[in-house]
């Protein structure tokens, strides 16, 4: 009989209770075995150092983030041992909805509206459709395209930019650092939905901004690293930009006095743009296990020279 380590920081007796009910036949823990009994499968997220290493006959790191950077940290899982990372429906519905969301808010002038109500103020703004906006959603994964095309959808002028070409319809296509430029290019909103990796960090920066539309607005839901913090403050600061939308931070929380938390024009969420929900991922690891047992390629493997 297999077992299955459940070390999620978060909600490990339902994962544990999905996961049993999904793999009739397993041994589903929470806590680890003994040191020496095997252990084939670890569910994990940001796990304490050395606790994958510290496990006997590992078979399969089943990530329960879509980002894994902890998990290629030196020492923390072995060569040779496959990583999956989450890619969940659950997960890319959310993250749909919450660019769609801080979009809109921008493109519709929402937040504008709300500081004008404050001070009893009623200025309409001459609005514009979304067919004459363009956005640059970088990233065309699981996520950016899922995002890409539902922006498609609400009729925004969208653009993806991936290290290969991704087709995805309606989109125009850019791929690899030299065309990153002309994706954002005019562009009056840009997506991060990026991995972190060496060629991501940083990414969103002075250089960045300067190409974007007078006035554009950035939204970060990829990974703190991918912004340059000061330089988005400047850019906000000399007008460059007029907003940004912000999921994911250097520091989780930011430190108290970070410019981000009273910035105007910032907009802060506590890394939520897409939660990772138990109740449909777990069928996720389910699927993930029952390949590997019936001796199938895995679907969604981490590439450990890729970075993601
Ligand atoms: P995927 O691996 O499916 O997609 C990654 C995309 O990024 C691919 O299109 C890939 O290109 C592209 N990419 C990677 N490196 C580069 C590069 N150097 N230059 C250009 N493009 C590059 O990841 P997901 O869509 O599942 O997730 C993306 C990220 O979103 C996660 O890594 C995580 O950081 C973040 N995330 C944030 C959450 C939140 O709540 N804020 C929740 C979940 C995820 P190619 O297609 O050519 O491989
Ligand atoms: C993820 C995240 O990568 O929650 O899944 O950020």
């Amino acid at each position: 009989m297999n077992t299955l380590l459940v070390a999620t920081a978060e909600e490990p007796e339902v994962w544990a209770g999905l996961l049993a009910a999904a793999l009739p036949g397993h041994r589903i823990l929470t806590t680890p075995p003994p040191r020496g009994t095997p252990v084939a499968y670890v569910a994990v997220g940001k796990p304490p150092p050395g606790l994958i290493a510290s496990l006997t006959g590992l078979e399969v790191v089943l990530s329960v983030n879509a980002g894994i950077e902890p998990l290629l940290a030196p020492g923390m899982v072995a060569d040779g041992i496959p990583i999956v990372r989450m890619v969940d429906p659950g997960l890319t519905e959310g993250m749909v909805e919450w660019v769609l969301a801080q979009v809109l808010a921008w493109h519709r002038n929402l937040s504008v509206y709300e500081a004008n109500q404050a001070d009893g103020l009623w200025t309409p703004i001459p609005e514009r459709l979304a067919r004459e906006r363009t956005v640059t959603v970088l990233g065309a994964g699981a996520l950016g395209a899922a995002v890409a095309g539902a922006l498609i959808a609400v009729g925004f002028k969208v653009r993806i930019w991936s290290r290969t070409f991704r087709d995805i319809p309606g989109a125009v296509a850019f791929a690899g650092v030299g065309q990153l430029g002309e994706a954002a290019s005019g562009a009056d909103v840009v997506v991060c939905l990026l991995p972190l990796t060496p060629a991501t960090e940083g990414i969103l920066n002075a250089g960045l901004f300067e190409r974007m539309a007078p006035g554009a607005f950035v939204i970060n839901a990829g990974r703190g690293g991918h912004l340059i913090d000061d330089e988005l403050i400047a850019a906000l600061d000399g007008g460059q930009l007029s907003g940004a939308a912000l999921d994911v931070f250097r520091q989780e929380p930011p430190p108290s006095d970070h410019p981000f938390w009273t910035h105007p024009r910032v907009r802060v969420s506590p890394h939520v743009a897409a939660q990772t929900h138990a109740r449909t991922a777990a069928a996720v690891l389910a699927e993930t296990v029952q390949r590997w047992e019936r001796g199938e390629p895995l679907e969604n493997l981490v590439d450990r020279l890729r970075g993601y």
